[in-house]
C-alpha cells in the first residue's frame, strides 16, 4: 500500500511529461491549428473531389503539365463531366483567385516552395495589364 502515493506520484509525472509539448503550446498562446484557407465563392467544388485535390493536387498539375508539352493534349473531364483547360494559371488560379490566402499559406504551414511562379503567372489579370 505505500507504494501507492509513489506510484500515483509517477504516473502524474509522466502524463506531464508526455503532454508537454501541448502545455508548451497553450503557455505561448500557440495551437496546432491547420491554415485558415479562403475558398473560391464562384464555384462550390473542384476539378476533382476535394479529398484527392487535398492530397493529390500536385500529381493533377504535374500530369497536366506533361500531357499539354508533351502530348498536346490541353482539355480535362472532370468527374462531373464538366471541361476544364489543362492550365495552372488558366483554370486553377481562374477559381482560387487569392494565391496568398490559399496556395501560399497551406504551403507556407507544410514548408513547400513550389517554383511554379518563376514562370508562370498567378492571375490572367495580371497578365493583361502587364501588356
Ligand atoms: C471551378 C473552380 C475551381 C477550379 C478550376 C479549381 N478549384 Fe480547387 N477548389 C475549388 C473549390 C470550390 C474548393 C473547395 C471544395 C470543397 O470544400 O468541397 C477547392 C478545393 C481545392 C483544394 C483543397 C482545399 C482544402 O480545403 O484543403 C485544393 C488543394 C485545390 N482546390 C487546388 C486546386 C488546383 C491545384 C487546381 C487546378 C488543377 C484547382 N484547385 C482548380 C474550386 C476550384
Ligand atoms: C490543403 C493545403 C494545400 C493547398 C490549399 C495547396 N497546396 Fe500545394 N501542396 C501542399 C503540400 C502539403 C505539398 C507538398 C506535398 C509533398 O511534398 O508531398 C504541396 C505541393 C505542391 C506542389 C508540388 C511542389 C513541389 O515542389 O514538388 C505544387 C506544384 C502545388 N502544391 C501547387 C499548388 C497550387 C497551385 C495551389 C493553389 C491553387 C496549392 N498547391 C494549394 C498543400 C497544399
Ligand atoms: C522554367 C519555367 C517554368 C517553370 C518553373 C514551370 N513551368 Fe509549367 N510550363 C512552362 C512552359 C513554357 C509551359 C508550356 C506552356 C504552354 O504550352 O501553354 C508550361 C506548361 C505548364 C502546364 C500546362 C499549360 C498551362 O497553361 O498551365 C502546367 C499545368 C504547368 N506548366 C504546371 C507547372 C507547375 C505545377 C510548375 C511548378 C511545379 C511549373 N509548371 C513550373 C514553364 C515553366
Amino acid at each position: 500500500m505505500s507504494d501507492r502515493g509513489l506510484i500515483v506520484g509517477g504516473l502524474v509525472l509522466f502524463l506531464g511529461l508526455v503532454t508537454l509539448p501541448v502545455w508548451y503550446n497553450v503557455a505561448a498562446g500557440r495551437t496546432a491549428k491547420p491554415p485558415e484557407l479562403t475558398l473560391p465563392t464562384q464555384a462550390k467544388s473542384c476539378v476533382a473531389p476535394v479529398e484527392y485535390m487535398r492530397a493529390s493536387h500536385m500529381d493533377l498539375l504535374m500530369t497536366w503539365r506533361d500531357d499539354v508539352v508533351r502530348q498536346g493534349e490541353r482539355t480535362f473531364v472532370g468527374l462531373d463531366g464538366k471541361t476544364y483547360a489543362k492550365s495552372l494559371t488558366g483554370t486553377c488560379m481562374a477559381c482560387h483567385v487569392n494565391r496568398a490566402e490559399f496556395c501560399d499559406r497551406c504551403h507556407d504551414y507544410a514548408a513547400v516552395t513550389p517554383t511554379c511562379w518563376e514562370c508562370h503567372l498567378e492571375s490572367r489579370q495580371v497578365q493583361r495589364t502587364a501588356r
